[in-house]
């Protein structure tokens, strides 16, 4: 057994937080040899919901968890993390676009960056999934100065799931047989589910489907609108499938992207792309497994696919501006 790891999840008797706690303390992110600590936040009125949550995850007697924190205090959650998820944030409802939510939800991370720079590990990674999620980190990572840039990043881990599950279903073949979609730009429905490096069951996406127009006309739009359809049909946001994002984010940020691979992840743009530098923007990365991450250099766009991403990049750009305060 190797030491714990101390573990933050705010919004932490939230959907995504009933989904993500277990699996975290049974050791999903950092493997079946390391315990865990969580340290679960709320806002006051949600307190008593985050004890019951507390009360079953006891309940559960999960072998890897150490201990359980309930608060309603930044600085007591975040104190020596070795990974915060910033999720406690209001999910969107019918007919609203994420950015609705952006001067709502964006005051929440400016208070929770600065308690993060204050008093967690100086090596904290910090993975946004509070929606708009690339704004929310850019402002929570502008209130951490003494913490790396590089330690932040946003959720498009399930937007990269969705498109290799739309991969798959179209191919008749299973979800492991998909491998290396990209999702570029923001999480929102401007973002471009790229599906010109992916391959499935090792032959290119494109040769294996064969049809060009179904990419154009059903793949990106399917992917890009998942998160209204699951709103519609569920008439609350993703939960199940978001919370698994989440893990999956952490566990390729603490154990690597397998050889060959990559995935994609909303990370602070180097000028990468032509993407204008700062930006939280989704790009195709790899991990080492030691919580770094690099964004893979060198891939090509198509005319078409280059005016998708460009498109988002420019949301990103006109989000930054609306929040300018809070940054
Ligand atoms: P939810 O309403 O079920 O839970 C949110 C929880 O956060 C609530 O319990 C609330 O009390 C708490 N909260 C609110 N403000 C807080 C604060 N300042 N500090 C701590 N906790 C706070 O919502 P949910 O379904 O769990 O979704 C949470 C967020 O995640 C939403 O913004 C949603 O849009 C977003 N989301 C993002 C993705 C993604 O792919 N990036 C996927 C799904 C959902
Ligand atoms: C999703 O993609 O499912 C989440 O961002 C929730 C939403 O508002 O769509």
């Amino acid at each position: 057994m190797t030491s714990p790891k101390v573990v933050a999840i705010t919004g932490g008797a939230g959907q995504i937080g009933y989904s993500i706690l277990p699996r975290i303390a049974a050791g999903e992110v950092f493997g079946p040899d390391t315990p865990v600590i969580l340290k679960l936040l709320e806002i006051p009125v949600a307190l008593e919901a985050l004890e019951g949550v507390g009360m079953e995850l006891e309940d559960c007697a999960f072998p890897l968890l150490k201990e359980i924190v309930c608060t309603d205090d930044p600085e007591v959650a975040f104190k020596d993390c070795d990974l915060i998820y910033l999720i406690g944030s209001k999910p969107r409802g019918p007919g609203m676009e994420r950015n609705d939510l952006i001067r709502e939800n964006g005051p929440i991370f400016t208070g929770q960056g600065a308690a993060i720079d204050k008093v967690a590990k100086k090596t904290v990674k910090t993975l946004v999934v509070g929606n708009p999620c690339n704004t929310n980190c850019l402002i929570a990572m502008n209130h951490a100065p003494s913490i790396p840039d590089e330690n932040f990043s946003a959720m498009t881990q399930l937007d990269h799931n969705r498109a290799i599950a739309q991969l798959a279903v179209r191919a008749g073949t299973h979800f492991n047989e998909v491998k290396n979609p990209i999702i570029w730009g923001n999480h929102s429905n401007t973002q471009f589910p790229d599906w010109t490096h992916a391959s499935i069951q090792g032959e290119p996406a494109a040769a294996k489907i064969g049809d060009e127009a179904w990419f154009k006309e059903v793949f990106i739009p399917t992917v890009q609108e998942r998160g209204k359809a699951i709103i519609q049909a569920r008439g609350k946001s993703s939960a199940l499938s978001a919370a698994n994002a989440a893990i999956d984010h952490a566990h390729y940020l603490f154990n690597g992207t397998p050889e060959g691979t990559w995935t994609s992840m909303a990370v602070k743009s180097d000028g990468s792309y032509g993407v204008p530098e700062g930006l939280i923007c989704s790009f195709p990365v790899t991990c080492k497994g030691d919580g770094s991450w690099e964004i893979v250099q060198g891939l090509e766009f198509s005319e078409f696919g280059r005016e998708k991403f460009d498109i988002s990049i420019q949301e990103l750009e006109k989000e930054r501006e609306a929040v300018k305060d809070l940054l």
